[in-house]
């Protein structure tokens, strides 16, 4: 790290992990640990340590109580070398992110993004898994770790979604009823990636790597290696069984979001996801993940979904839930039309805001009628919307015009 100094504080000497009293591991307080927390403070950060025994300190971190966070055994050492995010560090990942918004739709309609239901198994293969090791070991294992239980080099430094720990078998984006998921789900989510958090969209991987590392993972790496034994392979004990349908969605209306609307407030996705769909519901503080790590409710208003953006994708999260966090499934409780209701009224807290600041965009009226035009195709990227004006793309300004006069094309 010693190139980047400026951009971390970095304290020579390591930090002892002690017992704070209360049953928790905490950091030492020492002149170092002093000044960045404050060991009086009733809110508690939870810090994870890599395998390494290296500790980040994000900014949100200061100022509170060191908490040391291992549930599944991250990290057993009683010392850790602690790297500090700065104001520097701060500034320039924030200036990095504004560089690669686009507050276009165009990426959700982005060919990669489109991957929907598919049925790719391979049947197991001694030689794609040795080649899926092969891109694992270079392309994730960084994030996920060498046992894939989502505790790399790099774990210590994503701390607001952490990695996935491959070894419990626990997937959340599937279409499957358990969540053990389909060759087809995981090869959505690795090509697509995870928006919001730092699992990347590799679909620039070629198909044979996607599938080989699907291949070592399935095999080698979801596997429960607690009795060495006898290890327990999820996907060869509790096969996942043939994807679940999900039918074409009905046309979307102000009655759908009407309706999608009393749903929310019936079924209560309010206890969690708040009135508005911050995700600061009463039952949102304090929530885990079956890993013991903390679980946020989605803020549903930021325009970015896990899961993909249509509304066949977050059907398909009400209906499976998110297998390993406090999410639950729909699909019994909630019959199909009105989770068809409800998907569309998911998708309509975020629009028309600014996906950086939740703010509503400033849409004229005409604008904003255009686009709630259902003939209104933007299916490219130069169809984008643009705030400001529009008038050299096409969506603001064909769309502006659909609504009132057709336009000819050039
Ligand atoms: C920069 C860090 C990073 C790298 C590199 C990375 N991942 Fe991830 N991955 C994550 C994070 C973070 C999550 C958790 C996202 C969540 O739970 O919302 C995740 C989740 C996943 C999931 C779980 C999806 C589910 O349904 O629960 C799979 C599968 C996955 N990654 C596969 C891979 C593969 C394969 C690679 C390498 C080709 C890879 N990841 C590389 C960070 C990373
Ligand atoms: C017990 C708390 C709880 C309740 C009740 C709940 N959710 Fe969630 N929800 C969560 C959590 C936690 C997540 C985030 C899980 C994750 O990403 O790891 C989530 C995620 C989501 C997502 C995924 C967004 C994305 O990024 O793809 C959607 C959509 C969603 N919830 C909608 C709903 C709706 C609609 C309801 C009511 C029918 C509901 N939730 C009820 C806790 C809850």
């Amino acid at each position: 790290m010693s190139p980047y100094r400026g951009l971390f504080e970095a304290p020579e000497e390591p930090v002892k992990i002690v017992d704070d009293g209360s049953g928790n591991r905490a950091l030492e307080k020492t002149p170092v640990t002093q000044r960045l927390f404050d060991f009086a403070s009733k809110e508690q950060a939870k810090l994870t340590p890599n395998a390494d025994g290296l500790l980040f300190v994000p900014m949100q971190a200061r100022g509170k109580f060191p908490v040391v966070l291992t549930p599944n055994k991250e990290y057993t050492g009683d010392t850790v070398k602690i790297a500090a995010e700065t104001e520097e560090l701060q500034g320039l990942i924030g200036y990095v992110q504004k560089l690669g918004m686009n507050r276009g739709k165009w990426r959700d309609l982005f060919e990669p993004q489109e991957l929907e239901v598919t049925d790719a198994t391979l049947p197991r293969s001694n030689e794609w898994i040795a080649y899926g090791k092969e891109v694992y070991e270079r392309r994730c294992l960084g994030c996920h770790g060498a046992k894939g239980d989502g505790n790399g080099p790099a774990a210590t430094f994503i701390f607001n979604q952490r990695p996935r720990n491959f070894t419990l078998g626990v997937f959340k984006f599937r279409l499957t009823q358990k969540p053990v998921p389909t060759d087809g789900d995981l090869l959505r989510t690795i090509t697509r990636g995870v928006r919001g958090t730092a699992m990347p969209a590799w679909y620039e991987l070629p198909l044979t790597d996607r599938l080989a590392v699907i291949q070592y993972i399935k095999y080698e790496l979801a596997v429960d290696r607690t009795e060495p034994a006898k290890p327990y392979a999820y996907f060869n004990e509790e096969p996942p069984g043939a994807p679940l349908y999900i039918g074409r969605p009905p046309a979307s209306s102000q009655d759908v979001v009407t309706r999608g609307k009393e749903v929310w407030q019936s079924a209560k996705c309010w206890e969690c996801h708040g009135n508005t769909g911050k995700g600061d519901g009463e039952k949102a503080a304090g929530l885990k993940d079956d890993f013991g790590f903390p679980s946020r409710p989605a803020d549903l208003t930021s325009g970015q979904f896990k899961s993909g953006p249509a509304v066949g994708d977050i059907f398909r999260t009400m209906s499976t839930g998110l297998s390993g966090t406090p999410m639950p499934t729909y699909r019994d409780s909630l019959p199909e039309q009105d989770r068809w209701a409800l998907a569309y009224y998911v998708l309509s807290l975020s629009a028309f805001k600014d996906p950086l600041t939740g703010e509503p965009l400033p849409i004229s009226a005409a604008d904003r009628a255009a686009l709630n035009n259902p003939k209104l195709e933007a299916g490219s990227p130069d169809d984008a919307y643009v705030p400001s004006g529009g008038t050299t793309h096409r969506a603001a300004a064909s769309g502006a015009t659909l609504a009132a006069t057709p336009q000819k094309e050039e």
